[in-house]
């Protein structure tokens, strides 16, 4: 056995300075990680509450979803706030960013920009400026020289993000890096990234639509199901504070082949809409196409209201689609898809607006989901005071009818969809 000593031998390893004493807990002042407001509130839900001396954020997106639209927004905020902000162009000429900023309204006196590909050049801006929000696009359009391999290569990207991480901690500045996607990840980069900077935010959006939402996928100072939407317009990028009217057709009365639901993106309840059509077929396997929707889903849901709601589908072509390019993935649509099939089938309308909320199972129960108050009261914001909710959900909320039901069965009686 080793003779036990008093000091431990550190090996190869020196002692070096520390940063500053360790300290008991509580004599930690909080303010260190204390957080300033974007001026952006969409971006400063997904945050917790806005940017941290220091941190290091990482916003992914696939090309063209909007990312330099939306720092760059924040950039002239930040500005707008009479803080120094400097942002780093690695992908545009400063000419192309300028002609941006003068459309989307983003000039101001306090932004500074820099159009630079060397990251030593990117620190002597640093240095000079001495900003106090630093942007960099994108963070695999520059590179270090001395290290190996290409821009946006594997290597490259951990240097060039080591660096900034340093540069942050050290000056308490916050960095805000723009970070590509590709959908096939043949870039090197943000899974790479995720787990050297303090914050990621997933950027996503339907090229069709206009609307962007940001999700924070890790975050080490606030909440990391939060959501924040967006849309792109001519004039720039839009926070949306009140999403619910864009996955909806404007509509005061119910229309046969619609069904209203309340589905959750992270913990925001967003009202979402479903459409069907029905058509005879004389096909052997008659079609059945969804938009916005799990295939597999709704095959499933198509074959519990034919075995267990008796609503007859073998015969006919079946379409169910979302409304405003949403992507709905949350089982609690399930009812609202059944009830949407049905009433087209049956070619009959809702007697009066509505809300179905609940998963469905293949025995044709409907099960429980999971923030069932919260989707409920946002449903009761919008106006609606009625909703079908599962078994047990024990609504109660002023102005609001929340019927339990059993079975899509019960549901399709309830509603007379029956051809
Ligand atoms: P961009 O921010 O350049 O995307 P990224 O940095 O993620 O690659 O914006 C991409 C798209 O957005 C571009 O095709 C044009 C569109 N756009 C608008 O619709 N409105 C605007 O005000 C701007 C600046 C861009
Ligand atoms: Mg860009």
């Amino acid at each position: 056995m080793a003779p036990h000593t008093s000091t431990p031998s550190r090996g190869s390893v020196a002692g070096a300075a520390v940063m500053s004493a360790a300290r008991p807990i509580r004599d930690v002042p909080l303010h260190e990680a204390a957080s300033t407001p974007t001026g952006v509130g969409e971006l400063d839900r997904v945050l917790g509450s806005g940017l941290v001396a220091g941190a290091v954020v990482l916003l992914a997106g696939e090309p063209g979803v909007g990312k330099s639209t939306l720092l760059l927004d924040v950039a002239a905020r930040w500005a707008g706030g009479g803080r120094r902000t400097l942002y780093v162009s690695a992908e545009e000429s400063a000419a192309q960013v300028r002609l941006r900023a003068g459309r989307t309204g983003a000039l101001h006196d306090q932004l500074f920009l820099a159009a630079e590909t060397d990251l030593g050049a990117v620190l002597t801006h640093i240095e000079q400026l001495d900003p106090e929000l630093l942007v960099l696009d994108s963070v695999q359009a520059v590179t270090v020289s001395g290290t190996d391999g290409v821009a946006g290569g594997v290597a490259q990207v951990r240097e060039v993000t080591n660096a900034l991480v340093r540069v942050a901690k050290q000056r308490r500045l916050p960095v805000l890096l723009v970070g590509h996607v590709t959908k096939d990840g043949t870039v090197a980069g943000p899974r790479l990234l995720e787990h050297l900077v303090d914050v990621v935010l997933s950027f996503e959006g339907d090229r069709h639509s206009g609307l962007r939402l940001v999700r924070a996928t890790k975050n080490r100072f606030g909440p990391a199901d939060e959501v924040g939407c967006f849309e792109m317009t001519e004039g720039g990028i839009r926070e949306v504070a009140d999403p619910s009217h864009l996955f909806t057709s404007a509509r005061a009365e119910p229309v046969p082949g619609t069904a209203l639901t309340v589905t959750q993106e992270g913990r925001r309840p967003l009202l979402g809409e479903l459409q069907a059509l029905v058509a005879p077929s004389a096909a052997q396997t008659p079609r059945r196409v969804t938009h916005g929707l799990e295939g597999g889903r709704v095959s499933v849901i198509l074959a519990v209201l034919e075995r267990k709601a008796k609503v007859r589908l073998h015969n006919k072509e079946v379409y169910v689609s979302t409304v405003g390019g949403a992507r709905v993935v949350d089982p609690a649509a399930d009812l609202a898809v059944a009830l949407a099939v049905a009433s087209a089938a049956a070619e009959h309308a809702f007697h009066r607006p509505l809300i179905a909320l609940g998963e469905v199972g293949l025995s044709g129960e409907v099960r429980r989901v999971a923030g069932v108050e919260r989707r409920i009261a946002e449903a009761a914001r919008l106006g609606f005071g009625l909703a079908l909710v599962p078994p047990g959900s024990n609504i109660g909320l002023r102005g609001m009818r929340a019927v339990e039901v059993g079975t899509v069965a019960a549901a399709v009686d309830l509603l007379q969809l029956r051809p």
